[in-house]
């Protein structure tokens, strides 16, 4: 009888130990798979534009690609599904990626085009790609949310949805 009680305690204690240990690793598993905190966290970029200057090409980085921020010249033109307005002014934002090949065009402020070195691709002030030239399509929108002045980019705001929306109309 004493035997058996005995091999019973220590079934129990042995499960115990196997069960915490079981719990133990799965929760070691759980965090290697989630991401780092500061990976959430850069999954976002917040930008001031108020700090913004006419016709200056502000460009920050997004998950790792260049995201350019412009705020338009004076009696720019809208171009519909491209820029949005904002306490008067015109603001355009883009993934400055080439859709030809992937190359970074660059900003000439003079001329308020980008232009791609490697193939002779171009864009508008918008980055819609100008015809005759290789690349395909306009350069790509990040989803963004307006927040007072500032762009956080990663999250779908308003703004961005009715750029999606007049592009698509
Ligand atoms: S990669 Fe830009 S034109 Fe070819």
């Amino acid at each position: 009888m004493q035997d058996t009680k005995r091999r019973d305690f220590l079934g129990m204690a042995l499960g115990g130990v196997a069960a915490v240990g079981a719990v133990a690793s799965l929760y070691a598993m759980k965090r290697s798979w989630d991401p780092l905190p500061s990976v959430v966290s850069a999954g976002f970029t917040t930008f001031d534009l108020s700090a913004l200057q006419e016709g200056v090409l502000q460009t920050v980085e997004w998950r790792g690609k260049p995201v350019y921020i412009l705020k338009k010249l004076p009696n720019s033109k809208k171009t519909q599904g491209r820029d949005f307005e904002l306490n008067g002014a015109l603001y355009t934002v883009g993934i400055q990626i080439c859709t030809h090949l992937g190359c970074i065009p660059s900003f000439n402020q003079g001329t308020q085009e980008f232009a791609c070195a490697c193939h002779g691709g171009r864009f508008d002030s918008s980055g819609v790609n100008e015809a005759g030239t290789p690349p395909p399509r306009p350069m790509d929108i990040p989803p963004f949310k307006i927040d007072g002045t500032k762009m956080v980019l990663g999250e779908e705001g308003q703004e961005y949805k009715a750029l999606l929306e007049a592009k698509n109309a």
